[in-house]
């Protein structure tokens, strides 16, 4: 059962979602309250399909925030969920632990890593890529003024990843959520 994608496919135009019956207050906090309850990026069924192909047998998720995205996956693969401060809240038994210490700890070669909106202004999504011994990168996020992780973090993935596959989800209206694929280079 996918929750959140029930909760706003009657909003769905042209791959876009949209309410013209709130004003610009209440679609902000009702979009803030869904990527909080659920996860930043809109799981339709599709996106959770592309996800799950590409991530493979097992996974880490070390911004895992909620753990939506280890809810909808668990009982396909073997996948690990953490985050610095889980929120009380939460789908999956999200570990408590720095990103980057999940990732170095955890990590088998075979292992992806679903890198899945890290913050922006922080440096710890590069310092995660940096860290990750694996060979497979599934990274949720957005493009342009609306995106995740820092510009330094998309160098890295850039220059030193080769990207593999990509995929459009359906979206929050004015954010360019992406989902794209890296292989080690
Ligand atoms: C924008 S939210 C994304 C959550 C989730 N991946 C999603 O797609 O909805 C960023 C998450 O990164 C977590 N975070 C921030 N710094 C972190 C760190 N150093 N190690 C692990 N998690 C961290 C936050 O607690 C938050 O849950």
């Amino acid at each position: 059962m996918n929750a959140y994608w029930e909760a706003v496919r009657p909003y769905v135009v042209d791959g876009v979602i949209t309410r013209s019956d709130l004003d610009p207050e209440q679609w902000q906090t009702w979009r803030d309250g869904m990527r909080e309850r659920y996860s930043w990026t809109i799981t339709d069924p599709e996106t959770v399909e592309f996800v799950r192909e590409h991530l493979g047998e097992y996974a880490v998720d070390p911004f895992a925030g909620s753990g939506w995205w280890e809810s909808l996956l668990i009982s396909d693969m073997d996948i690990l969920g953490y985050d610095i401060a889980p929120p009380q809240d939460r789908w999956s038994p999200v570990g408590r632990c720095d990103a980057v210490q999940a990732v170095s700890v955890t990590i088998p070669s075979t292992e992806a890593l679903l890198l899945s909106w890290p913050p922006r202004y922080d440096d710890i999504g590069e310092r995660t890529i940096r860290a990750y011994r694996g060979n497979r990168i599934v990274h949720i996020g957005a493009d342009g003024s609306t995106s995740d992780g820092t510009d330094e973090m998309r160098k890295i993935l850039a220059e030193e990843w080769t990207q593999v596959a990509s995929h459009i989800p359906v979206r929050w209206y004015g954010v360019k959520d992406e989902i794209n694929v890296y292989e080690r280079a």
